[in-house]
Protein backbone atom coordinates (compact mmCIF):
# COMPACT_ATOMS: atom_id res chain seq x y z
CA UNK A 1 0.00 0.00 0.00
CA UNK A 2 1.67 3.46 -0.74
CA UNK A 3 1.12 6.42 1.43
CA UNK A 4 2.32 10.03 0.11
CA UNK A 5 3.39 11.84 3.30
CA UNK A 6 6.12 13.70 1.82
CA UNK A 7 3.54 15.53 -0.25
CA UNK A 8 1.61 16.93 3.18
CA UNK A 9 3.45 19.85 3.42
CA UNK A 10 2.49 20.90 -0.16
CA UNK A 11 -0.85 20.05 0.21
CA UNK A 12 -1.14 22.00 3.51
CA UNK A 13 0.57 25.15 0.76
CA UNK A 14 -1.58 24.74 -1.12
CA UNK A 15 -4.99 24.58 0.80
CA UNK A 16 -3.27 27.76 2.52
CA UNK A 17 -3.52 29.71 -0.74
CA UNK A 18 -6.83 28.33 -1.77
CA UNK A 19 -9.00 29.03 1.97
CA UNK A 20 -10.08 32.37 1.49
CA UNK A 21 -11.31 31.20 -1.69
CA UNK A 22 -13.03 28.05 -0.25
CA UNK A 23 -14.35 30.40 2.59
CA UNK A 24 -16.08 32.97 0.09
CA UNK A 25 -17.75 30.31 -2.13
CA UNK A 26 -18.94 28.14 1.35
CA UNK A 27 -20.26 31.37 3.00
CA UNK A 28 -22.12 30.77 6.32
CA UNK A 29 -23.97 27.67 5.17
CA UNK A 30 -22.52 25.78 2.26
CA UNK A 31 -22.61 25.48 -0.99
CA UNK A 32 -25.33 23.01 -3.19
CA UNK A 33 -23.11 20.19 -3.22
CA UNK A 34 -22.62 20.10 0.58
CA UNK A 35 -26.20 20.82 1.50
CA UNK A 36 -27.75 18.58 -1.44
CA UNK A 37 -25.42 15.86 -1.91
CA UNK A 38 -23.23 15.09 1.35
CA UNK A 39 -25.07 16.25 3.82
CA UNK A 40 -28.86 14.30 3.27
CA UNK A 41 -26.98 10.40 3.50
CA UNK A 42 -24.65 12.01 6.11
CA UNK A 43 -27.12 13.05 8.82
CA UNK A 44 -28.87 10.16 8.37
CA UNK A 45 -26.25 7.94 9.18
CA UNK A 46 -24.99 10.09 11.67
CA UNK A 47 -28.20 9.44 13.52
CA UNK A 48 -27.09 12.25 15.94
CA UNK A 49 -28.45 12.45 19.89
CA UNK A 50 -28.36 15.27 22.09
CA UNK A 51 -25.24 15.82 23.68
CA UNK A 52 -23.14 13.57 21.43
CA UNK A 53 -19.36 14.49 21.75
CA UNK A 54 -18.63 14.85 17.95
CA UNK A 55 -14.89 14.96 16.15
CA UNK A 56 -15.22 16.98 12.90
CA UNK A 57 -12.14 15.92 10.74
CA UNK A 58 -10.66 18.35 8.31
CA UNK A 59 -13.84 20.90 9.20
CA UNK A 60 -12.85 23.45 6.72
CA UNK A 61 -14.71 26.53 7.63
CA UNK A 62 -16.79 24.64 10.12
CA UNK A 63 -20.12 24.56 8.22
CA UNK A 64 -21.10 20.82 9.49
CA UNK A 65 -19.66 21.74 12.66
CA UNK A 66 -22.13 24.45 13.39
CA UNK A 67 -25.20 22.36 11.83
CA UNK A 68 -23.61 19.46 14.68
CA UNK A 69 -23.91 22.03 17.47
CA UNK A 70 -27.11 23.79 16.18
CA UNK A 71 -28.66 20.13 17.20
CA UNK A 72 -27.32 19.01 20.60
CA UNK A 73 -23.64 18.00 20.02
CA UNK A 74 -20.58 18.73 21.66
CA UNK A 75 -18.10 19.37 18.73
CA UNK A 76 -14.39 18.67 18.62
CA UNK A 77 -13.14 20.21 14.93
CA UNK A 78 -10.01 20.33 13.49
CA UNK A 79 -8.17 21.24 9.84
CA UNK A 80 -4.56 21.39 8.59
CA UNK A 81 -5.01 24.84 7.32
CA UNK A 82 -4.57 27.73 9.89
CA UNK A 83 -6.53 29.70 7.64
CA UNK A 84 -9.34 27.42 7.38
CA UNK A 85 -10.06 27.46 11.42
CA UNK A 86 -9.24 31.20 11.62
CA UNK A 87 -12.60 31.68 9.50
CA UNK A 88 -14.31 28.48 11.09
CA UNK A 89 -13.87 31.02 14.13
CA UNK A 90 -15.26 34.01 12.89
CA UNK A 91 -18.47 32.28 11.29
CA UNK A 92 -19.23 30.06 14.02
CA UNK A 93 -18.02 32.43 16.60
CA UNK A 94 -22.01 32.30 17.83
CA UNK A 95 -21.48 28.66 18.93
CA UNK A 96 -18.09 28.97 20.72
CA UNK A 97 -19.65 27.20 23.69
CA UNK A 98 -20.08 24.31 22.08
CA UNK A 99 -17.65 23.83 19.05
CA UNK A 100 -13.59 24.13 19.86
CA UNK A 101 -11.81 24.55 16.84
CA UNK A 102 -8.02 23.54 16.89
CA UNK A 103 -5.24 23.23 14.05
CA UNK A 104 -4.44 19.70 13.54
CA UNK A 105 -2.46 17.43 10.78
CA UNK A 106 -4.80 14.51 9.76
CA UNK A 107 -1.15 12.93 8.94
CA UNK A 108 0.14 13.28 12.63
CA UNK A 109 -0.80 10.50 15.17
CA UNK A 110 0.33 12.29 18.18
CA UNK A 111 -1.04 15.36 17.49
CA UNK A 112 -4.61 13.58 16.66
CA UNK A 113 -4.46 11.85 20.04
CA UNK A 114 -4.05 15.70 21.27
CA UNK A 115 -7.38 15.98 20.81
CA UNK A 116 -8.77 13.51 23.37
CA UNK A 117 -11.34 14.39 25.80
CA UNK A 118 -12.27 13.71 29.32
CA UNK A 119 -14.86 11.50 27.78
CA UNK A 120 -14.54 9.18 25.05
CA UNK A 121 -16.33 10.81 21.38
CA UNK A 122 -19.99 9.45 20.96
CA UNK A 123 -19.45 9.48 16.78
CA UNK A 124 -16.85 11.12 14.76
CA UNK A 125 -17.47 12.77 11.08
CA UNK A 126 -15.40 13.73 8.10
CA UNK A 127 -17.09 15.57 5.12
CA UNK A 128 -15.09 15.45 1.61
CA UNK A 129 -11.98 15.21 3.03
CA UNK A 130 -10.19 11.28 3.36
CA UNK A 131 -9.33 12.02 -0.46
CA UNK A 132 -7.30 15.02 0.73
CA UNK A 133 -5.18 13.31 3.47
CA UNK A 134 -1.50 11.92 2.12
CA UNK A 135 -1.83 9.17 4.72
CA UNK A 136 -4.80 8.01 6.26
CA UNK A 137 -3.79 4.98 8.45
CA UNK A 138 -2.93 7.15 11.33
CA UNK A 139 -6.61 9.00 11.33
CA UNK A 140 -8.07 5.48 11.42
CA UNK A 141 -6.17 4.05 13.98
CA UNK A 142 -6.18 7.27 16.32
CA UNK A 143 -10.14 7.76 15.46
CA UNK A 144 -10.67 4.00 16.75
CA UNK A 145 -8.95 4.77 19.76
CA UNK A 146 -10.52 7.79 20.63
CA UNK A 147 -14.41 6.63 20.01
CA UNK A 148 -15.98 4.81 22.77
CA UNK A 149 -17.36 1.24 21.97
CA UNK A 150 -19.97 1.14 19.44
CA UNK A 151 -19.51 4.42 18.42
CA UNK A 152 -19.44 5.48 14.58
CA UNK A 153 -17.03 7.29 12.05
CA UNK A 154 -18.82 8.59 9.50
CA UNK A 155 -17.35 9.76 6.05
CA UNK A 156 -18.08 11.20 2.56
CA UNK A 157 -15.03 10.56 0.33
CA UNK A 158 -14.76 11.00 -3.56
CA UNK A 159 -16.02 7.18 -4.60
CA UNK A 160 -12.55 5.62 -6.15
CA UNK A 161 -14.10 3.81 -8.72
CA UNK A 162 -16.33 6.66 -10.70
CA UNK A 163 -14.02 9.77 -9.48
CA UNK A 164 -10.17 8.98 -10.28
CA UNK A 165 -7.21 9.71 -12.83
CA UNK A 166 -8.02 8.35 -16.00
CA UNK A 167 -5.38 5.50 -16.01
CA UNK A 168 -5.68 4.36 -12.23
CA UNK A 169 -8.07 2.40 -10.28
CA UNK A 170 -5.92 -0.48 -8.27
CA UNK A 171 -2.23 1.63 -8.11
CA UNK A 172 -3.35 4.55 -5.43
CA UNK A 173 -1.38 7.74 -6.80
CA UNK A 174 -1.36 11.98 -6.20
CA UNK A 175 -3.20 13.97 -8.78
CA UNK A 176 -4.28 17.22 -8.88
CA UNK A 177 -7.57 18.65 -9.07
CA UNK A 178 -10.19 21.47 -7.87
CA UNK A 179 -12.71 21.22 -4.93
CA UNK A 180 -14.40 24.62 -6.10
CA UNK A 181 -14.19 25.45 -10.00
CA UNK A 182 -11.70 28.69 -10.17
CA UNK A 183 -9.70 28.09 -7.35
CA UNK A 184 -6.40 29.83 -7.08
CA UNK A 185 -4.01 26.90 -6.99
CA UNK A 186 -5.51 23.15 -8.11
CA UNK A 187 -4.69 21.05 -4.79
CA UNK A 188 -3.33 17.47 -4.17
CA UNK A 189 -5.89 13.87 -4.61
CA UNK A 190 -5.12 10.74 -3.29
CA UNK A 191 -6.22 8.11 -5.32
CA UNK A 192 -6.72 4.53 -3.64
CA UNK A 193 -8.67 1.76 -4.35
CA UNK A 194 -12.01 0.35 -2.44
CA UNK A 195 -9.86 -2.57 -0.94
CA UNK A 196 -7.15 0.06 0.35
CA UNK A 197 -9.58 2.35 2.13
CA UNK A 198 -11.44 -0.47 3.73
CA UNK A 199 -8.39 -2.27 4.55
CA UNK A 200 -7.30 0.84 6.62
CA UNK A 201 -10.73 0.89 8.23
CA UNK A 202 -10.84 -2.87 9.50
CA UNK A 203 -7.18 -2.51 10.91
CA UNK A 204 -8.40 0.24 13.13
CA UNK A 205 -11.29 -2.18 14.96
CA UNK A 206 -14.09 -0.84 12.58
CA UNK A 207 -16.91 -2.67 10.88
CA UNK A 208 -18.78 -0.97 7.66
CA UNK A 209 -22.10 -0.91 8.78
CA UNK A 210 -24.25 1.99 6.57
CA UNK A 211 -23.04 2.66 2.93
CA UNK A 212 -24.50 5.57 0.02
CA UNK A 213 -23.17 5.66 -3.49
CA UNK A 214 -23.93 9.55 -4.48
CA UNK A 215 -24.65 10.87 -7.52
CA UNK A 216 -24.00 14.20 -8.93
CA UNK A 217 -25.58 14.99 -12.44
CA UNK A 218 -25.23 11.93 -14.23
CA UNK A 219 -27.93 9.27 -13.24
CA UNK A 220 -25.49 6.24 -13.40
CA UNK A 221 -22.46 7.11 -11.98
CA UNK A 222 -21.76 8.09 -7.82
CA UNK A 223 -18.91 10.64 -7.66
CA UNK A 224 -18.78 10.40 -4.05
CA UNK A 225 -19.50 7.28 -1.21
CA UNK A 226 -20.42 7.80 2.18
CA UNK A 227 -19.30 5.25 5.16
CA UNK A 228 -20.69 4.50 8.05
CA UNK A 229 -17.68 2.77 10.69
CA UNK A 230 -18.63 1.47 14.11
CA UNK A 231 -16.08 0.84 16.48
CA UNK A 232 -16.09 -3.35 17.69
C1 LIG B 1 -12.81 19.63 0.58
S1 LIG B 1 -12.41 20.42 2.09
C2 LIG B 1 -13.76 19.90 3.12
C3 LIG B 1 -13.97 20.79 4.29
C4 LIG B 1 -15.21 20.49 5.17
N1 LIG B 1 -15.15 19.15 5.71
C5 LIG B 1 -16.48 20.71 4.40
O1 LIG B 1 -17.13 19.72 4.01
O2 LIG B 1 -16.83 21.87 4.16
C6 LIG B 1 -11.06 19.46 2.65
C7 LIG B 1 -10.39 19.96 3.91
O3 LIG B 1 -9.38 19.02 4.30
C8 LIG B 1 -8.35 19.73 4.94
N2 LIG B 1 -7.16 18.88 5.00
C9 LIG B 1 -6.41 18.42 3.98
N3 LIG B 1 -5.39 17.69 4.43
C10 LIG B 1 -5.50 17.67 5.80
C11 LIG B 1 -4.75 17.09 6.85
N4 LIG B 1 -3.65 16.38 6.60
N5 LIG B 1 -5.16 17.28 8.11
C12 LIG B 1 -6.27 18.00 8.39
N6 LIG B 1 -7.02 18.59 7.43
C13 LIG B 1 -6.63 18.43 6.15
C14 LIG B 1 -8.21 20.97 4.09
O4 LIG B 1 -7.52 22.01 4.75
C15 LIG B 1 -9.68 21.30 3.78
O5 LIG B 1 -10.21 22.21 4.72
Amino acid sequence: MHNFPDTTEESRRRWEINADYWDERMGDTSNFFHCNIVRPHTEQLLDLREGDLVLDIACGTGNFSQRLAERGAVVVAFDDSETMIAHAKRRRFAYRDKISFHVCDATDYAQLRSLKQERPFDKAVSNMAVMDIADIEPLFRAVGEMLKHGGTFVFSTHHPCFTRPQDNYRTPCVHEGEAIKGQPVPGYYYHRPLQDIFRICFDAGFVIDGFFEERDDDEEYPVIMIVRLRKR
